[in-house]
């Protein structure tokens, strides 16, 4: 792999310690995965932030970097981590555990990793442009970021996003490729696709389909339409999230919706080896489903509400109010325009919380006393059950605040 003379400078140490280490992790990567260079990224999206996930070795990983005194050279972002910064008292959250999921946002920010804490920064003024490199780590905010907005990103680690952000490059490989972004297969979807729930769905079939093609699978998906208006890109992000989870999805086109795919279906099309069909979504519906007996808490905004999200919920609380805890979440600065434009507010009124910082899967729910949930978001239905044994209640958002209101499933 041939790096630039900036590059070999920054190996060399004339940088810091810590952005040479940074560029022998992407060297090497970039050997792995046979790239020729590396290539500039206008932003970074480092995962790996909650404590319960990372743990006392990722802490001191990530403190021993900080400790090194190398910053970010372009904008970096962090994934959410394990507590809500600002309710975790009254939400119960040991404090042994903040003081850690601190530290790890403390060793991060003197990376120059800004607290973001959000899984969608295209949502909060970091959405990046269309072609444009970027070095994201977020399964779900790197589908969207390649699918719906057309840049170009791998699904990166935690420590190889963080070198990236140190560094500005990253190796380029597979999705930064014109031939790694060329459709797997073909998957013709025949059946209602109306809800988000019902797209996280679809996103989880496509994601088991496609997960044995080559670098994880590119699905060009046909026959599925995206509902107008503010639920769009709602849709979009569970249909992306659903596949990302069950498959190692990084990229998908959808027929006349997706950038790429309305600039070039044919050719793209025309480049997939593989073809599946795609009748029902029962078999997702079913897999998904594991709910029993009393929901603890409704959980939505997985991946992060949007400001459109939390004024849908409101509409479809009316003037109802939750039965048992509602809980939204989404990104700390949503949550503070929703606290400046009274949506929040009146969230509140109807027993609804914001949370912002974390999300329902990485924080942790035996230590707050959570068996059973109910959710919309097919990735959170996927991994619940697995990382904290959680039983699942998955439905459409009318569903989850029905149950919200009622305090049962219907
Ligand atoms: Fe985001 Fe957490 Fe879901 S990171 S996509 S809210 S699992």
């Amino acid at each position: 792999m041939k790096l630039s003379k900036r590059e070999r400078d920054i190996l060399a140490g004339k940088r810091g310690k810590g952005a040479a280490k940074a560029m022998e992790i992407l060297a090497a990567l970039g050997r792995i995965h046979g790239a020729r260079r590396m290539v500039a990224v206008d932003s970074v999206q480092v995962s790996g932030i909650s404590y319960g996930n990372i743990g006392e070795h990722g802490l001191a990983f990530l403190e021993e970097w900080a400790g090194l005194r190398s910053r970010a050279v372009v904008a970096a972002t962090m994934n959410p981590g394990g507590a809500d910064r600002t309710l975790w008292k009254s939400l119960g959250y040991p404090p042994a555990y903040v003081r850690k999921q601190e530290r790890v946002v403390a060793a991060l920010e003197a990376l120059g990793v800004k607290p973001t804490l959000t899984c969608t920064p295209y949502q909060i003024g970091f959405a990046p442009l269309f072609g444009r490199h970027v070095a994201w780590a977020e399964s779900s905010a790197v589908c969207f970021a390649n699918s719906v907005l057309g840049a170009r990103t791998n699904r990166e680690g935690g420590p190889s996003a963080l070198a990236a952000a140190l560094t500005g490059v990253t190796p380029e490989h597979t999705l930064h490729t014109d031939e790694g972004r060329l459709p797997t297969r073909i998957v013709e979807v025949k059946c209602a696709v109306t809800t988000g729930a019902d797209a996280g769905a679809l996103g989880y079939l496509i994601g088991r389909l496609v997960s044995e093609d080559a670098h994880g699978g590119v699905p060009y998906i046909t026959g599925a339409v995206p509902p107008n208006g503010p639920e769009r890109i709602n849709w979009l992000k569970a249909l992306g999230a659903g596949m990302a989870a069950s498959g190692s999805v990084g990229l998908f086109h959808l027929e006349g919706v997706t950038p790429e795919a309305i600039a070039d279906g044919a050719r793209l099309s025309a480049a997939a080896k593989a073809r599946s069909s795609i009748d029902s979504l029962l078999p997702a519906k079913k897999a998904l489903f594991s709910g029993k007996g009393p929901i603890d808490v409704v959980v939505v905004g997985c991946p992060h509400a949007s400001a459109e999200d939390l004024n849908r919920i409101l509409s479809l609380l009316g003037e109802r109010k939750a039965k048992i805890p509602f809980w939204i979440f989404t990104a700390e600065v949503i949550r503070k325009q929703s606290q400046v434009n009274g949506v929040s507010a009146a969230l509140e009124r109807r027993g609804a919380s914001l949370l912002a910082d974390t999300c329902m899967v990485v924080a942790p729910l035996a230590e707050l006393g959570i068996r059973t949930v109910a959710t919309d978001s097919a990735k959170a239905s996927f991994y619940l059950p697995s990382h904290h044994q959680a039983k699942v209640y998955f439905g459409s958002l009318e569903e989850n605040v029905e149950a919200a209101v009622r305090g049962k499933w219907r």
